[in-house]
């Protein structure tokens, strides 16, 4: 803490919070506290659980975040509400996550369809006026399905180009063996150029060829042996191609749709459509870094709206949320819950800022008979449904207000101000990558009449 970027930080951060606070009180917003002792709030991750001393066999759980408590608000007529909230996720940790972290949790009712978004950007123009940067309004949106394809990523660094291209009638149709069959197996093409000016080596190239192999994240047997192609826009490299079969105009054609001029070499990517989407976008970034193309005192946000409401877990076969379970479906498809809930959109939105998510939220389910349906797509039964969320069911049924809100993290906001690569450069007590306390020494064991108090009973590892 003596470290002067360390007091750098920390002041920083808590001039944001104080400017987060003022902004929302000016807008006539509640700060309003809710329980750390609680019961599980789903949000994807494991629960910290904490044993009852005075009920034995019986947990509180650390909220994942304030999301059902913000909601009860609403119902009982505190119609703006926020709370600079601590937040406790037990899961994968990485250089922006924390086990306990920081999130600026609002929530508002009768949004109309823009609320969310007139309260949220000049919010961020504040905090970014902090370190004297400022941001043009409105931030630009992009649908899921558009960032998935244009930057494989919901999360797309939007400080440089370099977006991914669709080719693959081309690839189908260029004449080099064992395309064809692959695509029509169901692969797809995806293409990322990179630019003369970068001078990429040889050597490079042909590692990350071996990489993309490392990246391939559902192996399909279908697909192509080889599947990144590199293809360079110089009139040997297509007189090599048409040697091996080639069709010149085609090649020409794919340097045209991708934008590639003399000289630029293109990476074409030909797998499964998840896998090579995600492929590509994470090698975007990495060429993006690597060729520096990034400007690194840009700050650039983005929407990401029109998420999926639920994905299919093939391992588990079951339908999990996207966002969470209390999110709304898009009314003009709340008709397909009952017969396609794959194909259902959320009202949800997340907020990138260089390619890291600082934001996400959503409208919410207002009404007790659609909440319970979501449940049960979830795989709930209604006695599990009753047992967890009867009590948020039932609220839901005292003539609920229409509402919607957002969580901003605060920790990461404070992080992309700060210019640091980690949470921990802004966090004054931070836990390690496995989630301990070095310093004082927790998680710890404790004495065997505490255990014993607790009605718990340890296993030998
Ligand atoms: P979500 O889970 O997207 O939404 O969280 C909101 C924001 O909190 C930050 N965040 C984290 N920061 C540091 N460490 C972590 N482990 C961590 N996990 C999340 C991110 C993220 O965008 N209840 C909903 C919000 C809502 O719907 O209103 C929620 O918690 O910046």
């Amino acid at each position: 803490m003596r470290r002067a970027p360390i007091q750098k930080a920390l002041i920083l951060r808590h001039k944001l919070a104080l400017a987060i606070r003022t902004y929302l009180d000016e807008h006539g917003f509640l700060e309003i506290e809710t329980p750390i002792l609680t019961a599980s709030t789903p949000e994807g991750a494991r629960d910290y659980l904490v044993p009852s001393r005075v009920h034995h066999g019986s947990f509180f759980a650390l909220p994942q975040s304030p999301q059902m408590f913000k909601q009860l608000c609403m119902v009982g007529g505190l119609d703006r509400y926020f709370q600079i909230a601590r937040c406790f996720r037990d899961e994968d940790l990485r250089a922006d996550r924390q086990p306990e972290f920081t999130q600026v949790d609002i929530e508002m009712s009768f949004p109309h369809d823009e609320a969310i978004f007139e309260l949220i950007e000049p919010l961020y123009q504040k905090a970014l006026s902090l370190i004297g940067v400022e941001v043009t309004r409105p931030f630009p949106r992009l649908v899921y399905a558009d960032a998935m394809s244009r930057y494989g990523s919901d999360k797309p660094d939007i400080r440089f180009g370099m977006e991914i291209k669709d080719v693959t009638e081309e690839m189908r149709t260029l004449g080099l063996e064992g395309f064809p069959a692959t695509i029509e197996a169901g692969a797809v093409a995806r293409a990322i150029v990179l630019p003369a000016s970068g001078g990429i080596s040889g050597t490079r190239l042909r590692k990350i060829n071996e990489e993309m192999w490392l990246l391939r994240i559902v192996p399909d047997s279908r697909c192509a042996k080889r599947n990144l192609f590199t293809l360079k826009n110089t009139d040997e490299a297509v007189a090599n191609l048409v040697k091996k079969g080639a069709s010149e105009g085609v090649a020409r054609r794919i340097f045209e749709k991708t934008g590639a001029s003399k000289d630029d070499t293109l990476l074409v990517g030909v797998d499964t459509e998840g896998p090579i989407s995600m492929a590509m976008g994470i090698l975007r970034l990495e060429m993006g870094k690597e060729l520096k193309l990034i400007d690194e005192t840009a700050y650039r946000f983005v929407w990401i709206v029109d998420f999926p409401l639920f994905a299919w877990d093939a391992g588990e076969k079951r339908f999990y949320s996207v966002n969470h379970p209390f999110t709304a479906p898009k009314p003009e498809h709340a008709a397909l819950l009952d017969s396609k809930p794959e194909q259902v959109l959320a009202k949800a939105y997340d907020i990138v800022l260089n390619g890291m998510e600082v934001g996400g939220g959503s409208y919410r389910i207002h009404d007790s008979a659609t909440q319970a349906k979501v449940f049960k797509i979830l795989g709930l039964t209604n006695e599990e449904t009753r047992d967890r969320f009867g009590f948020f069911i039932d609220a839901l049924s005292y003539g609920t207000p229409p509402h919607g809100g957002i969580a901003l993290g605060l920790d990461r906001l404070a992080m992309l101000l700060s210019r640091a690569t980690s949470l921990r450069d802004v966090i004054a007590f931070p836990k390690t990558a496995s989630a301990t306390d070095l310093m004082c020494n927790a998680p710890s064991k404790v004495k065997d009449e505490q255990v014993r108090d607790l009605g718990i009973l340890l296993s030998k590892r």
